[in-house]
């Protein structure tokens, strides 16, 4: 391994470049094009950045797979947001690895997104047959890395701190044909003590409205019926923009997309308490396409945990928060993630987040057990809380999260919701599933193809914590 790693030689930008290597790689048959099969692990803005990593070598000619047997170029787009994540991800790269040494010589390995960006040098000095670290900044450039690869073999490394803009995924790589996330901004300022986001994805950058626009226009022109804007915080999008001159923020971008025909749905993940403007409230109560969901992560109910997190709110502003939204628009659904166990949560911390949980009901909660990221602030607290005892709370949010959402499922029934049909449940058919304005999934039975039409359901059931209904009207 240390003699491959040698071929390649340290550029000024502490890149590692390869040097030129033997055509050892060469496909023989020109006539069929290698195949990629990529894996993605993480956020909804990983799942994106492997929209357009697809994008990048459809353009090129490749093929894809959904099977990594018969791949000749497997990535992985990976998240390093929690230990567990990244134990996932070099399960699989030993497993690649070792089938490329004993079945596949030629295959090309790449590991790309936030890991890749942490950990650089050390994965590739880890796993022995891997060919590719690809930063979060560098996938733009995914297509000549592995054009290259795929040629002369070897190992590289490409890790930046600059990004080029993303290249907005084209249709065919996107995964649905009704919805589309689009990125608005990318990376965060925010430095929560125990996350390791701003690190793997750099500062807060934003798209200018028109490019977002534009973006969204095609997607209209193709049939695509609701997108979502992603960013860590949608919220403070182009307001800590450097690059653009003008002015812009999220309420006038949810505007400017609200006035896009043939979109009939928008929505946007994630939102940070700090950063939620009254005009953004009013914009998701005025503007039609808008749909009526917030996910603002709590995080914790204690002041003293949230303090800690430097999460810059306390439990009071984030309930006025909740008031506020709740009063101005009606049937609005909040959600949340929130974290157990960091450093020093005792009983009674986790008591208060019990009870702000409680109180709030929030639609649904994301519930994670802290895991301690090396490089972040809170990586210097000792981890003390027990894993058992982080277990024991997070079984109790859930129980909680799962009766709330019982008897705000149950209030639904015998009431009407529209939908926006997304496809079958699986061999069925004559069933469909979608999502209501504030993202309750729910089925129902039709015989003729709705997909990607408004429906009126009534809600008949609750089955297996799904909403059931039969179809009211169609618009
Ligand atoms: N930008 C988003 C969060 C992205 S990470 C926001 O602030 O809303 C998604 C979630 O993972 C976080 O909200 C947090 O609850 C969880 N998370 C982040 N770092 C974590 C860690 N070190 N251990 C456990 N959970 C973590
Ligand atoms: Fe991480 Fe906090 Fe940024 Fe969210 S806001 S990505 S939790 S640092
Ligand atoms: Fe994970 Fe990177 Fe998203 S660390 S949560 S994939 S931004």
């Amino acid at each position: 391994m240390n003699n491959k790693i040698s071929q390649h030689r340290i550029l000024n930008s502490g890149k590692i470049s390869r040097r030129k290597t033997p055509r050892l790689f060469a496909r023989q048959d020109s006539m069929c094009q290698p195949k990629v099969f990529i894996q993605t692990f993480g956020c909804q803005m990983n799942k994106y950045d492997s929209e357009v990593m697809k994008s990048l070598l459809l353009k090129e000619g490749y093929e894809f797979t959904d099977n990594w047997q018969e791949a000749d170029v497997i990535l992985v787009n990976t998240c390093s947001v929690r230990q567990h994540a990244e134990e996932r991800v070099y399960a699989y790269l030993w497993k690649w690895s070792k089938y490329k040494q004993e079945t596949k010589p030629n295959l090309i390995i790449g590991i790309c997104g936030c890991m890749a960006q942490k950990e650089g040098m050390n994965i590739l000095n880890k796993i022995p047959h891997l060919n590719l670290v690809c930063g979060t900044y560098s996938i733009p450039r995914i297509h000549e890395f592995v054009k290259d690869l795929l040629k002369t073999g070897g190992r590289r490394i490409e890790i930046s701190e600059d990004y080029t803009d993303f290249p907005p995924p084209v249709h065919e790589a996107r995964e649905t044909k009704i919805s589309a996330w689009v990125a608005i901004m990318r990376g965060c300022n925010n430095y929560c003590a125990y996350c390791v986001v701003p690190y793997v994805r750099g500062r807060e950058i934003s798209r200018s409205v028109e490019e977002i626009e534009n973006e969204v226009k095609e997607l209209a022109r193709k049939g695509i019926k609701e997108v979502t804007f992603l960013g860590q915080n949608v919220n403070s999008y182009n307001i800590k923009n450097k690059i653009s001159k003008i002015k812009n923020d999220f309420a006038l971008l949810l505007k400017r997309i609200n006035d896009i025909n043939g979109i009939e749905r928008i929505r946007f993940t994630t939102s940070h308490p700090k950063d939620m403007s009254q005009a953004t409230i009013e914009a998701i109560r005025d503007l039609p396409k808008v749909c009526e969901h917030i996910h603002i992560a709590l995080q914790s109910g204690s002041d003293k945990i949230l303090k800690l997190m430097n999460r810059k709110y306390t439990r009071e502003q984030y309930k006025e928060l909740v008031e506020k939204i709740r009063k101005t628009i009606p049937k609005v659904s909040i959600t949340t993630d929130i974290m157990v166990g960091f450093p020093t949560e005792t009983e009674d911390d986790f008591m208060d987040t019990y009870n702000l949980v409680k109180e709030i009901e929030f639609d649904a909660s994301y519930i994670f057990k802290y895991s301690p990221r090396p490089g972040t602030k809170a990586a210097e607290f000792k981890d003390d809380v027990p894993e058992e005892i982080k277990q024991e709370r997070l079984n109790k949010l859930l129980s909680l999260q799962k009766r709330i959402v019982q008897k705000q499922n149950e209030e639904l029934i015998g009431k009407e919701v529209e939908i926006l049909v997304g496809c079958h449940i699986l061999k069925d058919k004559s069933k469909y599933f979608g999502k209501t304005r504030n993202f309750k999934p729910v089925s129902f039975q039709s015989d003729k193809d709705l997909t990607g039409k408004l429906v009126r359901v009534k809600i008949t059931e609750i089955r297996g914590g799904l909403l059931e209904g039969v179809l009211a009207s169609q618009n």
